[in-house]
């Protein structure tokens, strides 16, 4: 791309001055207004401050070096000594050709590919999966796709909550109260029901919820009995969230629960205690922060006062599995922001253990789904929205609008449209808000076709394919080599809409830099943006050749760059709507 060609040239003219600069210490980025060019940097103010020169002249003296004339219209010293580059239009058209002829992404994937382990979904054995854990599935998803595209090599691993105390009482309801009917119909809910149903009594009757205890602790012991009951609860579990992700379009690599740590904890909570990170206190194990303020009042437990393992040992226990078997650069935990605490008390403990260690640890977590009264989102009688209900009714919606907007249609492409559109709206919205901020779950406002939404970027995705339709109708091909040499973007819609194109890189980096998909989601929108304004002022089917080439080259690129942002947001395309 022309913005590292650029970077390329002002690396090389830093490292030639005396004494030489840190090559990496410049970046090149987008010009935000681009009355003053295409792209900017100001990495060389830096230097020159710290050098003590003065900051327009050190800019000079470096335009001077660079040879740019193929790709630069002019370079500008601006401001307190900032250069601003805009490119030539034979430069941009001469990259888009290229892209063409080779089938090439107009982006770069990484030089120096690394190891990302993504840990999000990651929802609880025997309970529904609710809109919290869909933004935990939407987000790490679409983080490990980009991460993917780019290059890296991933490693997805869903985090089941498949142990803990719940599992007293449900094993207990499972002996007394199972409905085996409605076990069958929906297990899910049968065994939230049996939960609930003994939570109540347990804390009206103190005998028996000892009688829980006892079967959780048989459990942990080994009984073959409640280690069956246990088995089987996952293992309906997991059909039940196997059948979201299906529809989510979401797959993982490993599904390594809590549980699968089990035969760790007591060595390590050992571990910790012989080595002095760790002292009893109070009954319980807990590692103490007392030199960081933040964590001053708030001691990590590793083991509870009557012998049971946490959340935080299970952590521990896994870091240290993920770092013997897949050695990664860095891990990624997606999780709503009410356990940003626990990773951080997991992140510091684990670098006392472990100092040497060069693992990046991260944690992205999101606000909450809002109603739109503004409190938690929920159903009408003010139940916990489940997921797969959620995606029944987007199908549902996206059907109606779809129905109104194309009513031709046969039924079956109708109701696969609906689900492309259903499905992508709401994970288009959970992507599009600064992932920290609580939002509003709007169905009207994620299934418009008028603003930044999933169908706005569908629907002109799928105006790109219409044109390669009504091509292929007159019996032509577009062929991929067709983008004449001669031909120029001219018009200044061609020349906005090809600028954009080359920026794709950007965005995807935007989103990795901070693990914030909004920056794809504003990058797409701009695209459609200035597809949709090409689109009215210029005739692509119509225009005479080389002109006509030149447009369906750019039409073909748009296609391709909104369907790669699409897929790595985890939405598909469709080719009619
Ligand atoms: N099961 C947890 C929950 O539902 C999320 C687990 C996140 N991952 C982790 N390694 N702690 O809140």
């Amino acid at each position: 791309m022309i913005h590292q060609l650029i970077e390329k040239q002002l690396r090389l003219a830093v490292a030639s001055i005396d004494p030489p600069v840190d090559p990496q210490s410049i970046q090149v980025v987008i010009c935000q207004e681009s009355q003053y060019g295409d792209y900017m940097t100001n990495s060389l103010m830096g230097i020159a401050r710290q050098r003590k020169l003065n900051p327009r002249q050190f800019a000079t003296e470096i335009k001077a070096r660079l040879e740019l004339d193929e790709y630069c219209e002019s370079i500008d010293v601006a401001g307190a000594g900032f250069l601003n580059f805009r490119l030539k239009t034979e430069a941009i058209g001469q990259v888009l050709r290229q892209a063409i002829a080779n089938g090439d992404s107009l982006f770069e994937k990484a030089i120096h590919p690394r190891t990302y382990v993504v840990d999000f979904s990651s929802p609880n054995v025997a309970k529904a999966m609710h809109v919290g854990h869909i933004r935990s599935t939407i987000l790490g998803d679409c983080l490990a796709r980009i991460l993917k595209l780019l290059g890296h090599k991933v490693i997805t691993d869903n985090h089941l909550g498949d142990w803990g105390t719940q599992f007293g009482k449900l094993i207990l309801g499972w002996k007394t109260q199972l409905n085996q009917a409605q076990l069958e119909i929906d297990p899910i809910s049968e065994m939230e029901r049996i939960y609930k149903s003994l939570n109540a009594a347990c804390d009206a009757d103190p005998a028996l919820y000892e009688s829980a205890k006892r079967e959780l602790a048989n459990l942990q012991a080994g009984d073959e009995a409640n280690l069956a009951i246990w088995k089987r609860m996952i293992s309906l579990s997991q059909i039940q969230f196997d059948q979201i992700y299906s529809r989510l379009g979401v797959v993982f690599d490993h599904t390594l629960g809590e549980s699968f740590y089990n035969g760790r904890l007591k060595s390590l909570v050992q571990d910790f205690t012989s080595s002095g990170l760790a002292h009893q206190h109070e009954g319980a194990v807990k590692i103490f922060f007392d030199d960081l303020p933040e964590l001053k009042d708030h001691p990590a437990v590793i083991q509870k006062n009557d012998g049971a393992a946490t959340y935080t040992t299970t952590d521990l226990a896994t870091l240290e599995y993920r770092l013997q078997h897949w050695q990664p650069d860095e891990i990624i935990y997606v999780t709503d922001g009410r356990q940003q605490l626990h990773f951080k008390e997991v992140f510091t403990a684990f670098q006392r253990w472990m100092p040497g260690h060069r693992i990046k640890l991260n944690h992205v977590w999101f606000g909450s789904i809002l109603g739109e009264d503004g409190k938690p989102f929920k159903t009408r009688s003010g139940e916990v929205v489940k997921l797969s209900e959620l995606l029944n009714e987007a199908e549902e919606r996206a059907q109606k609008v779809v129905a109104e907007k194309n009513p031709n249609l046969d039924q079956a492409t109708q109701k696969e449209i609906a689900r492309v559109v259903g499905i992508g709206a709401v994970k288009y919205a959970d992507l599009l808000p600064n992932r920290q901020s609580d939002y509003v779950f709007s169905w009207d406002k994620m299934l418009s076709f008028n603003g930044n939404t999933a169908p706005y970027l569908l629907y002109a995705y799928t105006r790109v394919r219409s044109i390669f339709r009504k091509l292929a109708e007159t019996g032509e091909a577009f062929e991929s080599t067709s983008m004449p040499e001669k031909s120029r973007l001219e018009a200044p819609e061609e020349i906005k809409l090809a600028k954009h194109l080359l920026n794709f890189g950007f965005a995807l980096q935007a989103v990795i830099a901070d693990w914030r998909p909004n920056f794809l989601c504003n990058y797409l929108y701009d695209l459609a943006g200035f597809f949709a304004r090409f689109w009215e002022a210029c005739p692509v089917l119509k225009a005479e050749p080389p002109m006509r080439q030149t447009r369906l080259g750019l039409c073909a690129l748009t296609g391709q760059v909104l369907k790669q942002g699409l897929e790595a947001l985890g939405l598909e395309t469709t080719d009619k709507m």
